[in-house]
C-alpha cells in the first residue's frame, strides 16, 4: 500500500473511512516485546527450537561455541531446510577469548567452471531469463556451507563431525512438525518443488498436496547423507560418495557443476572488516559480502546524527536512515563484488572521511535524489582509479517474498562468540533436491548480476564487478557480527532478509545503542528499509501513521505493510556478564541457554 494514495485521498477528503481502519490496525504487531532469554554460562539463538536445543547440549556436554554452532547448523539444515543446509553457503565470525582474534571463515558458494557471464540471458530475446538463476538445476553453484563448517570444527572447535551430526540425523530420521513458517514456506513455493520429482517425494503427499502444519516430515536421504558424512568427513561431499551423486544429477539434469569443481572448493579465512559506533567497535563480514562495509557505511553516516535525541523509529530518525541506506546501496550497486575477481575500495567506503563527504549533503527534512554512487577511491589512500559505470533500470521488486535464510549465534562459557549466517538463498534454493541425497541444492547464482542493471530477485543491481565469471563467488548481503565494547564482547549479531539483512543489522544495533532497548525489543522493534533501487522507502507494520505521512512530506515514496528479516542476537551485559538472547517475533526461532 502506498501511503501517497492515502495522503492524496485524505486531501480530496474521499476516504476518510480508509484512514480511520488504517490508524485502527497499526501499532498492534510489536506493541510489546517479551523480556529476552538469560542465562549465565552459554546461550545458542537461532530461528528454529529444535536447532537452538542442538547447540545447547553440545555446550552442555561440554563443547565449546564452534561445536554448539556447527551442530546448529546442521539442525537447521534438517528443521529449516528451507533456508539453509549443505547444499549452500554461508558465512562465520568467530571471536576466540583467549586469542582475542575474530576470525572469518567464507563458505560462500562459488560459480562452475563453465559458468559463463551471459548464461541466463535468453539467446532469442536477448534479455535475462529470471527463471534459469532461481529455479532448478542451472542456478545452483558449488556449494560450500559443509566444508566451512568442517574447517571451523577441525581448527577451532573439540568435536568430531559425527558427534556434531548426530542431533540432525536423529531430526532427519524421526522427523518433526511443520511449524506454521515451514507450512507456509512449503505453500508458497509448491510448485517450484513439484516440478522435480526428488523433490516432489521428499515434501508432498501421493496426491500433490504439500505436507501441512502439524504434520511430520521425515529425510532418510539426508539422514544418510549425514551419517557418511559422519563416517567418512567431508571429503565424500567433495570428492567422495555424494561428490559421485552430485555429478551425476548435474550431467542428467543439465547442470553444470562437475567433479573438479567440488574437489576445487575451499572454503577461506578472511580478515573481518572493522568499524567503529560511537565507542562501540564493530566487527563484520567483509566481501564477498557487502553486509559489513555497507553496516559500517551507514552507522559512520549515522554517527553524524544525534539518533538518541530524535528518538526511536521517529520521522527524522527513519528519514536519516533512509537516506544513509540509499547512499551506501547505491554505492553497493557498483563496487561490490567477489575481491579475488575485483578491486573493492573497502577502506574508502568504510572511511569516517567518506561517510563526513556523505553525511553533508543529507538534508534533515528532505529526501535527495540519488543518482549513482559516491566515490568512495577517493577515500582510499593508494589512488583514485575512475569508476565502473552502470546503467539501472528502476523496479519494484524486491518485497520480502517468503522466507530464506537463517542466522545463528552463540555464546559460550569461555567467553567465545560465534555468528554466523547461511543460506541457500531463496525459500528451498533451487527447488531441486539431488536425488536419492536429500540436498536441496541453492540457487545463488542469482545472487550475481545477470546484466549490468538487471534486477535478481531481491531487486538488486549490480555492474560488472559482481557479474558470473568461473569460480566467482556471488555477492553477499549477509552480515554476521560481533561488537565489542572496550575490549569486551557486547553483542552478536545477524539475520536473514536478503538486502534487509544490512538495514535489520543496522537497526538492531543502534536500536540497543542509541535507544538504549534491550535486545529483544531491539529485535522487535518495526523496521525500514531502503536499497537506493527501487526508489521506495519500506516500512513495516507498526511504524504510525503520524510518522509514515511526515516521511511522505519528506518526498519519500513511502510503501507500507508485512513484516521481514529474522534476527536472532545475544547482548552480554557488560556489568554482569549475564548472556540475553532475543529471537525475532516475526519468527518462530528460540534463545536457549544455561
Ligand atoms: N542469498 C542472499 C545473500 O547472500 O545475500
Amino acid at each position: 500500500m502506498s501511503i501517497s494514495n492515502h495522503i492524496r485521498s485524505f486531501r480530496a477528503g474521499i476516504s476518510t473511512l480508509a484512514i480511520f481502519f488504517t490508524i485502527l490496525s497499526i501499532g498492534s504487531t510489536h506493541a510489546a516485546a517479551p523480556l529476552p532469554t538469560w542465562a549465565r554460562h552459554g546461550m545458542v539463538v537461532s530461528a528454529h527450537p529444535l536447532a537452538s536445543q542442538a547447540g545447547l547440549d553440545v555446550l552442555k556436554a561440554g563443547g565449546n561455541a564452534v561445536d554448539a554452532a556447527v551442530a546448529t547448523a546442521f539442525a537447521l539444515g534438517v528443521v529449516e531446510g528451507y533456508s539453509s543446509g549443505i547444499g549452500g553457503g554461508s558465512f562465520t565470525l568467530l571471536h576466540l577469548a583467549n586469542r582475542w582474534e575474530t576470525i572469518v571463515v567464507d563458505g560462500r558458494e562459488e560459480a562452475p567452471g563453465a559458468a559463463r557471464s551471459d548464461m541466463y540471458v535468453d539467446n532469442t530475446t536477448g534479455k535475462v531469463n529470471p527463471e534459469l538463476s532461481t529455479t532448478g538445476i542451472l542456478a545452483g553453484a558449488v556449494p560450500g556451507h559443509l566444508a566451512a563448517l568442517n574447517l571451523l570444527l577441525e581448527r577451532y572447535g573439540s568435536m568430531t563431525l559425527g558427534q556434531v551430526l548426530e542431533p540432525a540425523i536423529l531430526l532427519a530420521d524421526s522427523g518433526f512438525e511443520l511449524s506454521q513458517t515451514y507450512a507456509r514456506s512449503l505453500a508458497l513455493q509448491k510448485d517450484k518443488l513439484k516440478r522435480f520429482p526428488s523433490t516432489f517425494a521428499v515434501f508432498f503427499h501421493p496426491d500433490s498436496t504439500p505436507l501441512g502444519l502439524g504434520e511430520r516430515l521425515y529425510q532418510h536421504d539426508l539422514a544418510q547423507t549425514y551419517r557418511i558424512l559422519a563416517d567418512e568427513g567431508d571429503k565424500a561431499f567433495y570428492r567422495g560418495e555424494i561428490a559421485r551423486r552430485i555429478v551425476a544429477a548435474m550431467k542428467a539434469d543439465s547442470g553444470l557443476i562437475t567433479m573438479h569443481d567440488l574437489t576445487a572448493y575451499k572454503p577461506r579465512l578472511r580478515k573481518p572488516v572493522v568499524g567503529s559506533y560511537r565507542g562501540y567497535s564493530i566487527y563484520s563480514m567483509p566481501p564477498p559480502s557487502s553486509g559489513g562495509v555497507h553496516l559500517i557505511q551507514m552507522l559512520n553516516i549515522l554517527e553524524r546524527f544525534d539518533l538518541k535525541y530524535l528518538g526511536l523509529n521517529s520521522s527524522e530518525t527513519i528519514h536519516l536512515e533512509a537516506e544513509a541506506m540509499k547512499r551506501a546501496f547505491a554505492d553497493r550497486a557498483v563496487f561490490m563484488g567477489d575481491p579475488a575477481f575485483t578491486s573493492v575500495p573497502v577502506t574508502g567506503l568504510t572511511s569516517k572521511t567518506y561517510a563526513d563527504s556523505l553525511a553533508r549533503n543529507i538534508s534533515r527534512f528532505r529526501t535527495s535524489k540519488i543518482t549513482g554512487p559516491g566515490n568512495p577511491w577517493a577515500f582510499v589512500p593508494e589512488g583514485t582509479p575512475t569508476l565502473p559505470s552502470i546503467s539501472t533500470e528502476a523496479g519494484d521488486s524486491s518485497a520480502e517474498k517468503d522466507r530464506h535464510t537463517t542466522h545463528l549465534s552463540v555464546v559460550d562459557r569461555w567467553g567465545n562468540l560465534v555468528a554466523m549466517t547461511a543460506t541457500i538463498n531463496t525459500g528451498f534454493g533451487s527447488g531441486y533436491v539431488i536425488p536419492g541425497t536429500g540436498i536441496l541444492l541453492n540457487n545463488e547464482m542469482d545472487d550475481f548480476s545477470s546484466a549490468p542493471g538487471v534486477e535478481n530477485f531481491f531487486g538488486l543491481v549490480g555492474s560488472d564487478a559482481n557479474a558470473i565469471a568461473p569460480h566467482k563467488r556471488p555477492l553477499s548481503s549477509m552480515t554476521p557480527t560481533l561488537v565489542f565494547y572496550q575490549g569486551r564482547p557486547f553483542m552478536v549479531v545477524g539475520s536473514p532478509g536478503g538486502p534487509r539483512i544490512i538495514t535489520t543489522v543496522l537497526e538492531v544495533i543502534s536500536n540497543v545503542i542509541d535507544h538504549g532497548l534491550d535486545i529483544q525489543e531491539a529485535i522487535d522493534a518495526p523496521r525500514a528499509h531502503h536499497q537506493w533501487k527501487p526508489d521506495k522507502l519500506f516500512l513495516e507494520d507498526g511504524i504510525p501513521f503520524d510518522v509514515q505521512e511526515n516521511l511522505f512530506r519528506y518526498g519519500h515514496d513511502v510503501s507500507t505493510g508485512g513484516n521481514w528479516s529474522g534476527a536472532q542476537c545475544i547482548l552480554i551485559d557488560l556489568e554482569t556478564g549475564l548472556l540475553y538472547g532475543g529471537t525475532d517475533s516475526r519468527q518462530e526461532g528460540a534463545a536457549k541457554g544455561y
